[in-house]
C-alpha cells in the first residue's frame, strides 16, 4: 500500500511560525511533525510514500532526504502552483500503482490505520474517510450518511448553525486508484469542495469510518498548543516519549539536562537546556534543544523551540516560541502570543495577548 501526505499548504495560520518552517516540519515535543506522521505509516506496514509539497519544500527534503533512514521510500513531487487538496493527488497519478492512503499533514491521531484498510475492504466502495465527532463542525468538511455509512452528502466548513453533522473529516481518506478519475488535471481543484460532491453525485461508493480516537490538527496556535499538552497529560500517547521518564512518568527529559528544583509535572525537557536555579518549569512546558532560562523565569502551558533564550524574571505563559527566540529581562509573554525564529523581546515588555512576533529584517550594511 502507498500513502500520499498532503505537505503543501502554507500553513497561513500559524505564521510566523511558517515563515520559517513549513507546517509538517513545525517540531512536536521536538521531532518534525512530519516524522510523526511517516512512523506511523511505517507502522502500519506502508514505506512507500509520496511527498506532495509546495511550500519550502527544501526544508523537508534536507531532513528526509530519500527516506532510507526510516526505512521508507520517500518520492517529492512539488507543486510550482498550488494545486490543492483534489490538484496535488491528481499531480501525483503517475506514481499511484493502487489503493492509497492521503493524509492532511497537519493531523495528530491515534488512528489505527490497518483497521481502516480491513474496514475498506469489507465496504468494497472506492473510498473511505475518517471521521471523528466535534463539538463545532464548522472548521472542518461535515459527512452525512446513511445506516450502512455510506456518505450521501459531503459539505466543507459550513456556518455553525447550518451544519448537517457533527462528524467531520478527519483527514485520512483510502481511496481507489479510479477516483483520481474524476479529478480535472492541470487546475487547482479541492478535494472537500469539488470531487467528493462530484463523486456523491455521481454515485460512487464512498464510506465513513468513524473512529474515537484521539485526533488534533495542529494548524492553529492553540490548537498545536492543545495537542503537547494533551500528549503530557497522557490523553495520546507518543512513542518517542517513551523515553527517560521521572517523577511518576510526568517528567520527560531527553538527553543531558540537570533538573533544578523548580520543575512543575508535567514538562519536557530537551538536550542541552541549561534551567537556573530559581526558574520554574511547568506545568505543561515543552522545551526544545540547548534552551536557557534564567534564574526566576517562569515557563508554562508553552512551547519553545531550539536555542531560545529566557533571560531571569521573563515569564512565559501559553505562548510559543520559534527557534532562536529571544526574551529579555522580566519581560511577560503570555495568552496565545506566537513569536517567530530569532525574533527579540525587549527587556521589561509587556506583550499583548495573541501577539504575533516577527524578526526586525536585518539592516543592509552600506
Ligand atoms: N500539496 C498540496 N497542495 N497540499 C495542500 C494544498 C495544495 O495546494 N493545500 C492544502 N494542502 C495540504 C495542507 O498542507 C494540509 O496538510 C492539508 O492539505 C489540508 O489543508 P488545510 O489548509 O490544513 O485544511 P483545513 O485544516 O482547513 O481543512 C482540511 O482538514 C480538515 C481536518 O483537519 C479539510 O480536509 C477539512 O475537510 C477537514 O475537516
Ligand atoms: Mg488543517
Amino acid at each position: 500500500m502507498q500513502a500520499v501526505v498532503l505537505v503543501g499548504g502554507e500553513g497561513t495560520r500559524l505564521r510566523p511560525l511558517t515563515y520559517g518552517t513549513p507546517k509538517p516540519m513545525v517540531p512536536i515535543f521536538g521531532v518534525p511533525f512530519l516524522e510523526r506522521t511517516l512512523s506511523r505509516l511505517k507502522h502500519a506496514g506502508i514505506d512507500e510514500v509520496i511527498l506532495a509539497a509546495g511550500y519550502l519544500p527544501q526544508a523537508i527534503r534536507d531532513h528526509f532526504g530519500d527516506g532510507s533512514r526510516l526505512g521508507m521510500r520517500l518520492t517529492y513531487v512539488v507543486e510550482s502552483e498550488p494545486l490543492g487538496t483534489a490538484g496535488a493527488l491528481k499531480n501525483v497519478e503517475e506514481h499511484i500503482t493502487g489503493p492509497f492512503f492521503v493524509l492532511n499533514g497537519d493531523v495528530l491521531t491515534s488512528l489505527d490505520l490497518r483497521k481502516m484498510m480491513d474496514f475498506h475492504q469489507r465496504t468494497g466502495g472506492v473510498g473511505a474517510l475518517h471521521s471523528i465527532r466535534v463539538d463545532d463542525p464548522s472548521a472542518f468538511g461535515c459527512i452525512v450518511h446513511d445506516d450502512r455509512s455510506r456518505i450521501t452528502s459531503f459539505v466543507e466548513k459550513p456556518p455553525r448553525e447550518t451544519a448537517p453533522t457533527n462528524e467531520i473529516n478527519a483527514g485520512t481518506y483510502l481511496l481507489s486508484r479510479e477516483v483520481l478519475d474524476a479529478i480535472p488535471a492541470g487546475r487547482n481543484v479541492s478535494i472537500e469542495r469539488e470531487t467528493f460532491p462530484a463523486l456523491i453525485a455521481a454515485g460512487a461508493s464512498l464510506y465513513i469510518y468513524g473512529t474515537d480516537d484521539y485526533w488534533i490538527d495542529i494548524g492553529r496556535p492553540e490548537h498545536y498548543l492543545r495537542a503537547h499538552r494533551d500528549v503530557l497529560d497522557g490523553r495520546l500517547r507518543l512513542d518517542p516519549l517513551a523515553d527517560p521518564e521521572r517523577n511518576g512518568g510526568r517528567l520527560w527529559l531527553r538527553g543531558d539536562v540537570d533538573v533544578p528544583e523548580g520543575i512543575r509535572v508535567p514538562a519536557f525537557v530537551a538536550d542541552g537546556a541549561s534551567l537556573s536555579p530559581g526558574a520554574v518549569i511547568g506545568p505543561h512546558a515543552v522545551l526544545g534543544e540547548r534552551v536557557i532560562v534564567g534564574p526566576g523565569a517562569k515557563i508554562a502551558l508553552s512551547v519553545v523551540w531550539d536555542d531560545a533564550v529566557i533571560e531571569g524574571g521573563a515569564q512565559i505563559l501559553g505562548s510559543i516560541l520559534a527557534d532562536g527566540v529571544r526574551v529579555g529581562r522580566n519581560a511577560y509573554v503570555h495568552d496565545g502570543t506566537v513569536v517567530g525564529h530569532e525574533a527579540e523581546i525587549a527587556a521589561e515588555t509587556v506583550v499583548e495577548p495573541h501577539s504575533r512576533i516577527v524578526a526586525e529584517p536585518a539592516v543592509a550594511q552600506a
